[in-house]
């Protein structure tokens, strides 16, 4: 089989890793891809969003199947164009990207069919939503309503703030359009879990539980990022409250969705919060996460390629999802400054020391290759992933892999899965 992998981040390497791991998979292509990405694939230099040249290059080197890795391609409609064409694609069409793509669309959703989630009043005016600013208790989160690279959220602890929130999201548009409609909800506290699912429109599984680390510092301090570090699986994500969320949550979803006509097939995730009252939805992504893939597919022993087929195919119903019982931890090695101004190009050293160390894994987020040398490219760099028996473990490995790679302004968090020595 010959596979396109759209997208160039953490993600789509590790993506491309699993699907290289399959014997039915000869070839790889990748657009764009990176420096990493390279090593296992040939990278094609077509756009994420040029949608007709992707599925032109698709038809001439006869893709089999083609797998998307990013949410904006996804909202914009790419699988509705790669089906008009007759190619196979893994991912939700239009109708059911919007999942992620309008929060004021899955708050409703949500609403409708009974899902848990925070109270809310979605706002198309800002006189509207300023009004009732004055009429709730504080703290209150403040989300924009489109996609904007998980930084849309603000959480306003005081009526000042919640004003300054609502003027910066409807009438600076700091987001632009994202900031055209507003959701504005209850702040509820509690771990924070990843669950990503497979989904072939009818059937929902879960592949396993991680965690993310969206604030740029230390003891979660700093800005929001697009993810400085994860781990798999969550050890708050217990047998009773997985239960739970298939039954209240992960199938409801899916059935909601099937209900509208907006079927939804691909990679569903859905982000927790495990409040006291249970678990609540504070959103859903419609593609897999970054970084948190690059823990869970490691895990993985499914061939991934049998299992986008089940869910293009609607047969995900025969598949038993299987994962190693182990851990992983993922220290993403960004470049210092990030997510506000870095400096690219800077030389990485070290990267052979990954070559063939079982159980160590580093994916390339923003690297590149320039004059044979492998330089930075972006804010987030590298993701250094290691296994262990348990999280302590795994998350020492990959501390210790952060050790074997150099390049200049290399910044990381040092508390990746800490949190799980206090439970
Ligand atoms: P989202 O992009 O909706 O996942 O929001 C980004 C981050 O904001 C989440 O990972 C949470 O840490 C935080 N957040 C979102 N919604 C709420 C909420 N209702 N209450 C408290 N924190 C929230
Ligand atoms: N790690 C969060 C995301 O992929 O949106």
């Amino acid at each position: 089989m010959k596979v396109l992998v759209i997208g160039g981040g953490g993600r789509e390497h590790a993506i491309c890793f699993k699907i290289a791991k399959s014997s039915r998979v000869e070839k790889i292509y990748c657009a764009p891809g990176n420096a990493g990405i390279a090593e296992i694939a040939e990278c094609v230099p077509i756009s994420t969003m040029e949608f007709e040249q992707l599925a032109e290059f698709a038809k001439e080197k006869k893709i089999d199947l083609t797998i998307v890795g990013m949410d904006e391609p996804l909202a914009a409609g790419i699988v509705d164009v790669f089906e008009q064409n007759g190619l196979r694609i893994f991912g939700p069409r239009k109708n059911a990207a919007v999942i992620e793509s309008s929060k004021a669309f899955s708050k409703d959703l949500m609403k409708k069919y009974n899902i848990p989630t925070a109270a809310y009043e979605i706002f198309h005016k800002a006189d509207e939503a300023l009004s009732y600013l004055h009429t709730i208790n504080y703290p209150v989160v403040l989300k924009a309503d489109g996609l904007a690279l998980g930084k849309g959220v603000l959480i306003c602890n005081t009526l000042e703030e919640a004003i300054d929130g609502v003027n910066t999201l409807m009438l600076k548009k700091q987001f632009g359009t994202a900031g055209n409609t507003i959701v504005i909800e209850e702040f509820i506290t509690g771990p924070e879990v990843s669950a990503l699912c497979f989904c072939d429109g009818t059937t929902i599984k879960l592949m396993t539980s991680a965690q993310d680390h969206k604030r740029a510092k230390d003891n979660d301090e700093g800005l929001n990022t697009g993810g400085m570090g994860t781990f798999s699986p969550s050890p708050f994500y217990t047998k009773e409250i997985d239960e739970y969320c298939h039954t209240h949550i992960y199938q409801p979803t899916i059935d909601a969705m099937k209900k509208e006509g907006r079927s939804f097939i691909g990679v569903l995730f859905v982000g927790l919060m495990l409040t006291k009252d249970g678990p609540k939805v504070l959103e859903y992504n419609a593609r897999f996460g970054d970084p948190e893939t690059q823990v869970v597919l490691p895990r993985m022993k499914n061939d991934i390629v049998d299992v986008f087929e089940a869910c293009i195919d609607g047969r995900l119903s025969d598949i038993t999802l299987e994962f190693e019982e182990n851990a992983a931890v993922c220290v993403v090695l960004a470049s210092g400054g990030y997510p506000e101004h870095y400096e690219k190009g800077f030389p990485i050293h070290g990267l052979k020391h990954f070559k063939n160390k079982e159980g160590y894994y580093l994916f390339h987020a923003g690297t590149k290759e320039e004059n044979g040398e492998v330089v930075t490219s972006g804010g987030r760099v590298l993701g250094v992933t290691a296994l262990g028996k348990t999280l302590k473990q795994a998350r020492a490995n990959a501390y210790e892999a952060t050790d074997w790679i150099h390049f200049e302004k290399q910044y990381m968090r040092h508390d990746i899965g800490k949190a799980i020595d206090e439970i």
